[in-house]
């Protein structure tokens, strides 16, 4: 029998709750389609920080490497200063086990209810590829005589053609396994960049020609198309059935999905990947740690949860995969809301129900 090591690190607020049901769930899975996971969880977050100090030991992070894949709950606390726990877990994660890319799906499933008049599952179904290790996250910058009139701040839009160019690859590979007409949606597999050419003249001069290089001579059979970054915004809200599959540099990646995930029912059900193609990858839900839902079995764990499938995915479990997904679909569909405390169900017995119908197949 196959056997997974994967490591799990439910963090802070809600996370241990919906990192719970996304367990149940995957473990529903693997007693089906006949695999193991070895499960290890890490206690990383604003507890352990504000117990030990300590944010992400050294020797957890290099741990972490030896894993076939990460699951993560949420990272945040409220009495931790923002941006400790975020840079220091999340952050460091993505960029030391260099998980360049952040697939965030937009897929509206049967039944939630999207803030989008008259847009349905048909209309929302793409797929954000959001490069996830440079950008304005690890470009250069600093204060100067900080405190006084005089001041300045820097934090620099840095890319290199190489971050450019494997981000733009995967992202291609990416539109043409599972673009609309390879899903059999639509007539053909479209990638669109999505940028800001007319005033970020140097950063995406560069996404550009690497876009257009690259898929004229290696993925012709993948239509290319253009979006500046506030157009794209618009459609989203007003065409979102325009898209197939986005790729982008991270600030932007990191705004456009929240937005996506609004449109597909909200915090609640949507989940993405940091995937490093030739290493270790983590899946998350895309939410926060919500702290005022926490530990009162109200929290939506469908994003976690289908955060799981696509670990599912990413180790070559695909039936279960598939599963977990169908699963999801076949829950939604009796849930009143992706809510927290409006769904109808607790998070355990949302997970119960996700987890009964994997297990029945
Ligand atoms: C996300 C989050 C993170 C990001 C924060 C928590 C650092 O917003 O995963 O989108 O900006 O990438
Ligand atoms: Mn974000």
């Amino acid at each position: 029998m196959k056997n997974y090591k994967v490591a799990v690190v439910p963090g802070d607020g809600t996370g241990p709750e919906v990192t719970a049901e996304a367990v149940k769930v995957l473990d529903a899975a693997a007693r089906r389609f006949k695999f193991r996971l070895d499960r290890t969880t890490y206690d990383l977050g604003g507890e352990r920080y504000k117990r030990t100090g300590e944010v992400l030991p050294n020797n957890v992070l290099a741990e972490l490497k030896s894993y076939r894949a990460v699951l993560l709950g949420a990272i945040g606390h409220p009495d931790v200063k923002p941006g400790i726990l975020e840079k220091g877990i999340l952050l460091r994660i993505r960029f030391e086990l260099d998980q360049y890319i952040n697939l965030r799906p937009v897929r509206l499933y049967p039944g939630v209810e999207t803030p989008i008049k008259d847009k349905g599952p048909k209309e929302i179904d793409y797929a954000v590829v959001r490069e996830n290790t440079g950008g304005i996250y690890t470009g250069i910058g600093g204060l100067q005589q900080k405190g006084t009139p005089h001041e300045v701040a820097v934090q620099a839009n840095v890319y290199s053609r190489h971050q450019v160019e494997r981000c733009i690859r995967w992202a291609f590979e990416y539109a043409r396994k599972y673009g609309k007409k390879a899903r059999g949606a639509g007539p053909d597999n479209t990638l669109a960049l999505v940028g800001k050419t007319n005033v970020l003249t140097y950063v995406f001069d560069l996404w550009e020609r690497v876009f257009h290089e690259v898929g004229q001579r290696d993925y012709p059979d993948v239509k290319r198309e253009y979006y500046h970054v506030d157009a794209t915004c618009m459609w989203m809200v007003k065409s979102p059935e325009w898209f197939d599959v986005l790729v982008t540099d991270n600030m932007f990646g990191d705004i456009i999905t929240d937005l996506g995930a609004m449109t597909q029912g909200g915090m609640g059900i949507a989940a993405g990947g940091n995937i490093n193609p030739d290493g270790v990858s983590m899946f998350e839900p895309i939410g926060g740690s919500a702290p005022k839902y926490t530990g009162k079995n109200v929290i939506n764990p469908l994003a976690a949860i289908c955060a799981g499938a696509m670990l599912l995915q990413n180790i070559g479990e695909l039936k279960a995969a598939d599963a977990v997904e169908d699963a999801v679909k076949a829950t939604t569909l009796k849930m009143k809301s992706m809510a927290a405390g409006r769904m109808g169900y607790s998070t355990t017995e949302v997970g119960d129900l996700v987890a009964n119908a994997v297990a029945k197949g």
